[in-house]
């Protein structure tokens, strides 16, 4: 199978600029520089590659909102949502620390591609290694000529900056990261208007996920016909997933889209001996959970909708039978609950709420009374109620924890504790 992101990674000893090219590095950018953006932009989106932060928004659709040709405002920006604070997700980082000089030519496709003169990376605060390696790797870019002015002798200019996040789990909501790289306080904005129209600065902005648009690069060096082909699913090119909890090796796989979650946990070995899987997260902590029984469905968009969940970030987290769900959905809330910005009431107050209530009972202190307050708070804190996505994806494990783990729930409020605990 091709592997257009991983062909790249060495974690050990990340490329150089002269590496990274000789091994076709920086092809693609030459090959888009030649086309008009329009054609960069068209090829992109009949390679129907698909956002991999979680949402999975057609690239090629969204970046076809941002006014182009001589009426476009002058200045657009371009910044890759490199702030990776979703609870069990390390793919981006992967791809920075092994690959930096990937993702800055697929920053250079994608800026080019919507006529953006600037562009940022917006990067996890945490995530020290990947400032450096990325740094380098602009700082080698740029005195090459590949970033700066007139580009490879061409009438475009791109400046990319590289910027660390202070820190919240909120600031990798688009329009909450915009506020932060302005300077002032990561609450959301509404949508709409869509960045992509009045984004950063009040100008057209593009915010992508890093892997995203570290899949430009092949797309543009070996067309659309060639990325399409890499899975045959229903959603095309290869996907960075991978596995935690206990597993026997947890980690990460390029593969293509539409690998089933059960090819995932087998490449992690299974779980640990004497574990048994009871339910999966498909991608991070915010999506709902699944069963062994959906073990065989594609990591695709809408295979993983239809029965239930999201394929959100595409990094699965696994539940064995001799964890407590309930301590598992509390430790999660937790998490949502400190990260809320309080920018809205279902958020800020619903959280603590439901986290006050499910440490109530897995303390064995709970009622059944307990149990109906949190499924209304699930309610409140739905889609159409709050700001931006965060409460609703705090729900999603909450919801179907509820549903699928009712019995788990009915046992510490029967037996006034946990039964996982002895
Ligand atoms: P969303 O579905 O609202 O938007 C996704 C993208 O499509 C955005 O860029 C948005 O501007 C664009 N879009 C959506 N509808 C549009 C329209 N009608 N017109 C123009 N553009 C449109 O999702 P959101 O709130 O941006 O992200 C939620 C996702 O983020 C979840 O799926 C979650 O899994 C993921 N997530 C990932 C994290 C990570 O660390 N990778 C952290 C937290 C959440």
């Amino acid at each position: 199978m091709h592997k257009p992101l991983s062909q790249y990674l060495d974690l050990a000893n990340p490329q150089n600029l002269q590496a990274y090219q000789s091994t076709g590095g920086y092809e693609g950018f030459t090959n888009a520089l030649k086309m008009q953006p329009q054609e960069v932009q068209q090829q992109v989106s009949d390679a129907k590659l698909k956002g991999r932060g979680g949402a999975g928004f057609m690239t090629g659709m969204k970046w076809s909102f941002v006014p182009m040709g001589e009426d476009a405002p002058k200045n657009k920006y371009l910044v890759c949502n490199a702030d990776e604070m979703e609870p069990g997700t390390f793919k981006d980082r992967w791809l920075m620390e092994g690959a930096p000089h990937l993702l800055i030519e697929g920053m250079m496709i994608a800026a080019y591609a919507i006529g953006a003169d600037v562009a940022y990376i917006f990067l996890r605060g945490e995530y020290r290694l990947c400032a450096t390696r990325l740094q380098q790797a602009i700082d080698e870019a740029q005195a090459a000529g590949l970033l700066g002015d007139n580009i490879n002798g061409s009438q475009y200019s791109l400046k990319l900056h590289l910027h660390t996040s202070a820190g919240r789990y909120i600031c990798g909501e688009e329009t909450a990261l915009i506020n932060a790289l302005e300077g002032k306080r990561a609450n959301p904005r509404a949508k709409p208007p869509f960045p992509q129209v009045v984004g950063l600065f009040g100008r057209p902005t593009i915010v992508n996920n890093c892997e995203t648009l570290c899949n430009l690069p092949g797309i543009l060096k070996n067309g659309a016909d060639w990325y399409t082909q890499i899975s045959d699913g229903a959603d095309t090119g290869s996907k960075i997933f991978g596995i935690s909890g206990r597993v026997k090796n947890a980690g990460l796989w390029e593969l293509p889209m539409g690998t089933s979650a059960r090819h995932i946990l087998e490449l992690a070995g299974g779980m640990q001996d004497g574990l048994t899987l009871r339910g999966w997260l498909p991608g991070g902590a915010s999506t709902d959970f699944l069963l062994a029984e959906h073990l065989d469905t594609p990591m695709e968009y809408d295979a993983i909708a239809k029965v239930g969940s999201r394929m959100g970030t595409g990094v699965i987290i696994a539940l064995d039978d001799q964890h407590c769900p309930v301590g598992m959905i509390l430790n999660l809330l937790q998490f949502f609950a400190q990260e809320s910005c309080g920018w809205c009431t279902p958020c800020r107050d619903g959280l603590p709420w439901a986290v006050e209530i499910l440490t109530r009972i897995e303390a064995g202190q709970g009622s059944q009374d307990d149990l109906d307050v949190l499924q209304q708070l699930c309610g409140f804190m739905w889609i159409g109620k709050t700001f931006c996505a965060l409460a609703p994806g705090a729900v999603e494990p909450l919801r179907s924890g509820m549903k699928y783990f009712a019995d788990d729930f009915q046992q510490h409020i029967d037996h006034k504790g946990c039964p996982h605990r002895h």
